[in-house]
């Protein structure tokens, strides 16, 4: 069991970014990821609908034999976590906003926050926040149309910095010297935010946090890969091929399959 592979789904080709933390972390783990870009974006889909996709993303990932399920998808973490959690019998690892160091870390006590909207209506957002953040200026913005450009190969385009500039001038305007990235999908836009945001904003995202929770939980399950077997890194798309190479680099294993 313990060389059987980590199973990782997006809604699409961002949550690669956790996938990259999660085999730096730990190379002698096999894992095969799930792009669900048809399906994409999943934010601006009911709860129940995103219930759905994540239940049939994990559904084929536990039939490919996977050990444990990174949820690498705010928006699916957010709303059907506790679902997956409850009705299937392998761990679950989920990743949510961090909200939490940034509200612990803010001077000026500004924060921004971008996300989708599937997660920030979720109850489970609204809980965290009103547990770290209630007493401090949360500017929320829904990320309308990033994941869109991104699953469509236009990440450094003028209308990803345009819709950026937008989100963001509320969020200076207000003097926040943190921004939560609350979407595995925005990892990929920090060499843009990094041009528009002043110096004195910090970026915070949960990728290294996910990586190092994998690694404890496969731990305390006694399932980290102790084998010697050279390892298989596996990544299937319902969408673009191209858009998953130019995201992760070529010579990956990357094969279209639909479902
Ligand atoms: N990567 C997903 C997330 O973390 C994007 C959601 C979407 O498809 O809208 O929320």
């Amino acid at each position: 069991m313990s060389n059987n592979p980590i199973g990782i789904f997006d809604s699409g080709v961002g949550g690669t970014s956790i996938w990259k933390e999660i085999h730096h972390l730990l190379p002698n783990e096999n894992t095969i990821y799930l792009a669900d870009s048809a399906n994409a974006p999943y934010g601006p889909k009911g709860s129940e609908k995103i219930k759905e996709l994540s239940i049939k993303n994990t559904e084929l990932l536990l039939k490919k034999g996977c050990k444990i399920i990174v949820v690498a998808c705010n928006t699916a973490t957010t709303n059907a976590i506790d679902y997956l959690r409850e009705t299937y019998n392998v761990p679950f690892i989920g990743i949510e906003p961090a909200i939490k160091p940034a509200a612990l870390q803010t001077k000026t006590n500004a924060v921004g926050i971008l996300a989708t909207k599937g997660t920030l209506s979720s109850e489970l957002f609204s809980k965290t926040s009103g547990k770290f953040a209630s007493n401090i200026k949360v500017i929320e913005r829904e990320g309308k149309g990033i994941v869109e450009l991104i699953e469509s190969g236009k990440l450094y385009s003028d209308a990803m910095k345009a819709i950026l500039l937008e989100y963001l001038q509320p969020m200076l305007k207000a003097n926040i010297d943190h921004l939560v990235l609350g979407c595995t999908h925005y990892p990929y836009l920090i060499p843009i935010l990094l041009e528009l945001l002043p110096n004195h904003v910090t970026i915070i995202d949960s990728g290294a946090a996910v990586a190092r929770q994998t690694k404890t939980v496969l731990e305390k399950n006694s399932l980290l890969n102790l084998s010697a077997e050279t390892i298989n890194l596996k990544f299937y798309t319902n969408g673009s091929i191209d858009v998953m190479y130019s995201l992760l680099g070529k010579g990956f294993d990357v094969k279209h399959l639909n479902f």
